[in-house]
Parts: C-alpha cells; sequence; structure tokens
C-alpha cells in the first residue's frame, strides 16, 4: 500500500532543523580566479578508516561550482570571536580574502588566521541529494590551532559553547564595570537626591549589551534592583551609547539595523545629533505611557537571560516597535513634557565613551525650562565623573572592560 506525505512546508523544515546547532567552517580552495571560501554549516567527520569528512552544499551554489573542480581543500573550524569573518566570507564581497587574514596551505588553499582547526583534504566527486550535493573529501591532515572555543550557529544567529550554558559575560567585565562605576558614586547619589529621579550609571559589558552598575534614588523614585540587569543594544536600542563609541563600534551597531538604507541613514543622522548635542533625552509621547510600561517588561524579559536567539530576536523585534517614543526634540521653555530619561556620557581623553549616566523615574509634566536644567546638571555630572577619571593613574579606560578592549583597538 502507498504511503500518502503530506508535503512539509519549507519555512517549517528550516525553523525545526534550525533547533539543532552546528558549528561554523568555511572550505577554502584556490583556483585561476583566486582564493575560493564557502561558510559552511553542514561540515561533519564521515569515518576514520578510511578518514573521511562531508559538507553539504547546495546544488546551485556558484562558489561550490568553483570549489568542486579545485584539487584541494582546506576546511577551518571558525572560532567564537570570528563571526566578523563569518558574515564576511559569507557575503558577496569580491576582495573579501583582502580583508581577511590567510596564509596558503601546502596545498595552496587558505588557513584563516585565529581558526580553532584545519582540516586539509582532498575532493571526491560529489553524490547527489535532492537540492545539495554530499560533498566527501579525503582527509590527508590535520591540525588544532587554537585552543578556544568554537563559533556556533543555532535558530538563524551566532553564539558560543559554555559549559554553564548560556552565560552573557564574564564576572571579570561585571566586576570592572561596578569598580569604575564607584568613580561616579558621589555624583549619581547627588543627581538624584537633587533631582528627585533615579540617578544610575552604565557600562557597556560586551558589544552588544549594557548593563547598570550603579544606582541612586531620590524623591519619589522607587528603589528598583536594576545591578547586572543587561539591556540591549542592537538598534534602536542603545543610542544614547553607540552615539558616543568609536566609528568600528558604531558601524557595527548600525549593520544589526533593518537593511533598507533609508533606515540606516536616520539612524546614522540620529547618532550624528546625539554626538554633537552631548546629551541623549527620551520623551514619552501621548501613546507612551503604556508604550514604556510594555517596554519596561520586555526589557526584564531580556535582562532575565537565558535567551535563545529565537526569543532574542522576537523580544528585540518587540522592543524596536515600541521605541518611536523615544524622540529627541527641542524643548520650549514654557512647553509641557514628560521624559522617559535624560543620558550624558562620561568620555575618555579620546573622546570615547566610558559609561552613561542616566536619569529615570523623572517627574513629569515639567516645563521646558526644567528639561534644560536636568540636561545641565546631568552634563556637568559627567564632566565631573570625567575629572575624577582623568585624575586617577589606576584606571586604564582604553583597557579597561573586555568591550572597549576591541572596541577601541
Ligand atoms: C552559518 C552559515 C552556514 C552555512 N552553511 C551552508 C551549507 O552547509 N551549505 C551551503 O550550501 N551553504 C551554506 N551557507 C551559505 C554559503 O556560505 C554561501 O553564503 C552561499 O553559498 C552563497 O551563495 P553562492 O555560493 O551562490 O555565492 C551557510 C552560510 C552561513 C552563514
Amino acid at each position: 500500500m502507498a504511503t500518502v506525505r503530506t508535503p512539509i512546508d519549507p519555512v517549517q523544515f528550516r525553523e525545526v532543523m534550525g533547533n539543532y546547532p552546528t558549528g561554523v567552517t568555511v572550505v577554502t580552495a584556490v583556483d585561476d580566479a583566486g582564493p575560493i571560501g564557502m561558510v559552511v554549516g553542514t561540515f561533519s567527520s564521515v569515518s576514520l578508516d578510511p578518514p573521511l569528512v562531508a559538507f553539504l552544499p547546495q546544488t546551485r551554489s556558484g562558489t561550490y561550482a568553483r570549489l568542486r573542480n579545485a584539487g584541494a581543500y582546506c576546511i577551518n573550524v571558525l572560532a567564537h570571536d570570528q563571526v566578523d569573518v563569518c558574515r564576511l566570507l559569507s557575503g558577496p564581497d569580491p576582495d573579501k580574502f583582502d580583508k581577511v587574514e590567510w596564509k596558503p596551505s601546502s596545498l595552496g588553499a587558505p588557513m584563516i588566521e585565529g581558526a580553532v582547526a584545519y582540516i586539509h583534504c582532498s575532493p571526491r566527486p560529489p553524490i547527489d541529494a535532492g537540492d545539495h550535493y554530499i560533498a566527501l573529501c579525503d582527509v590527508l591532515s590535520l591540525e588544532a590551532n587554537r585552543q578556544t572555543t568554537p563559533l556556533l550557529f543555532f535558530q538563524g544567529g551566532y553564539g558560543g559553547f559554555s559549559p554553564h550554558g548560556m552565560t552573557a559575560y564574564g564576572d571579570a567585565d561585571l566586576i570592572e564595570g561596578i569598580r569604575l562605576a564607584a568613580f561616579a558614586r558621589p555624583q549619581i547619589e547627588l543627581l538624584a537626591r537633587e533631582q528627585q529621579c533615579e540617578a544610575a550609571v552604565l557600562v557597556a559589558v560586551t558589544a552588544n549589551e549594557l548593563t547598570t552598575v550603579g544606582s541612586a534614588y531620590g524623591g519619589e523614585a522607587k528603589m528598583s534592583e536594576r545591578i547586572g540587569e543587561r539591556l540591549p543594544m542592537k538598534p534602536p536600542l542603545g543610542e544614547a551609547f553607540i552615539a558616543w563609541a568609536p566609528d568600528a563600534a558604531l558601524e557595527r551597531w548600525l549593520s544589526g539595523a533593518a537593511r533598507d538604507p533609508e533606515t540606516v541613514e536616520s539612524l546614522r543622522q540620529r547618532l550624528a545629533t546625539l554626538r554633537a548635542q552631548g546629551y541623549a533625552v527620551s520623551q514619552i509621547g501621548p501613546e507612551g505611557g503604556s508604550h514604556r510600561d510594555q517596554l519596561v517588561a520586555l526589557m526584564a524579559e531580556y535582562a532575565a537571560g537565558d535567551l535563545t536567539p529565537a526569543r532574542e530576536r522576537s523580544l528585540l523585534g518587540r522592543m524596536a516597535q515600541l521605541m518611536h517614543f523615544f524622540d529627541t526634540s527641542d524643548f520650549d521653555d514654557d512647553g509641557t513634557y514628560n521624559l522617559g530619561g535624560v543620558m550624558a556620557p562620561v568620555l575618555n581623553e579620546q573622546r570615547n565613551i566610558v559609561m552613561l549616566l542616566r536619569l529615570s523615574q523623572l517627574p513629569q509634566s515639567v516645563d521646558g525650562r526644567q528639561v534644560k536644567r536636568w540636561i545641565s546638571e546631568i552634563r556637568a555630572a559627567a564632566a565631573a565623573v570625567e575629572s575624577e577619571l582623568r585624575a586617577d593613574d589606576s584606571v586604564d579606560l582604553d583597557q579597561s572592560l573586555a568591550w572597549a578592549r576591541s572596541m577601541f583597538a
């Protein structure tokens, strides 16, 4: 009796298969046109005797059309810190091999600097497998190159292996952030007391996340346990920090925005405006109250951690939808305003951000004069923290946090 098969929905196929994580490799070779590289998640060890490995290229891949005619491959296992290499090599840039460090193997195939391992092999004729091939390869030699964790791909997002689950960042970075926050402590206490609000200091502990490392409360502001709470820095979130980050960090942040050039351009403009004016204000519009409550709830969910990439994308997407009340505008002395927050950066000598001061839980329905007072108070506080930090020889601001180490390089 013939079995009737229900057709499989390709979207569901991808989504369900995305729950199975893979490593990320780059299969490289050379031909007359130069180096070739294909980012491949389907790499697998196949047989020990004889030593065989395989990967599954799409039949219509132009890159594989070149690879299949090459005589030798190097399969580069990417490390957790090579997302940029992966993005570059899987993209269409014709000069990609000028933008990554590599050297040729004895067989001529590119060995990418910083990869975890190299597997040198020669391809067998591809085996048909639906819309893919099974590309079996004889292993000729292999070497582990670097003692570090590999890059992982899961639910369409990149991550790393951690024996303790999805930890967000090392304790060392958080502790260093808290140490820096101590320099701002007198200023945030003063601000909270005098401006009757919550005053906090935030640092970046990774290129994608800010965390609160100190806060103080005055007036009606409610105590909330925010220390160590993670806030995402993906467009449009985190603009008040990233506006003062070095260009490399700023570009990386922008590259996480929607692909359409208009959105990217308007975000770029906004960052330039913030940078020029020296502070950021978030204003709550007519729908602001309920939007802000929803945003706070989403932030809390994000901060709770242990997010899978799919869950993180959904949360960030919903947050981005609620962000349209986050608009800075000119303030009329006699206008009435409801502000979500007032933020100012503490900068190092190179004018790069070290930490962000933030006023929140501010009294509502205030006039423009009051808004301007808050702006000038927080900027004065940030300047005071800057001189404190510069006066202290024990702090090397460019080196103190892992985030800064990678971004100020
Ligand atoms: C993480 C990751 C894993 C990938 N894995 C595969 C794979 O296993 N097989 C494949 O054919 N393409 C894979 N791709 C896509 C290719 O790297 C490449 O982008 C694609 O072949 C480009 O099309 P082209 O070869 O026609 O230029 C992967 C891409 C990424 C980013």
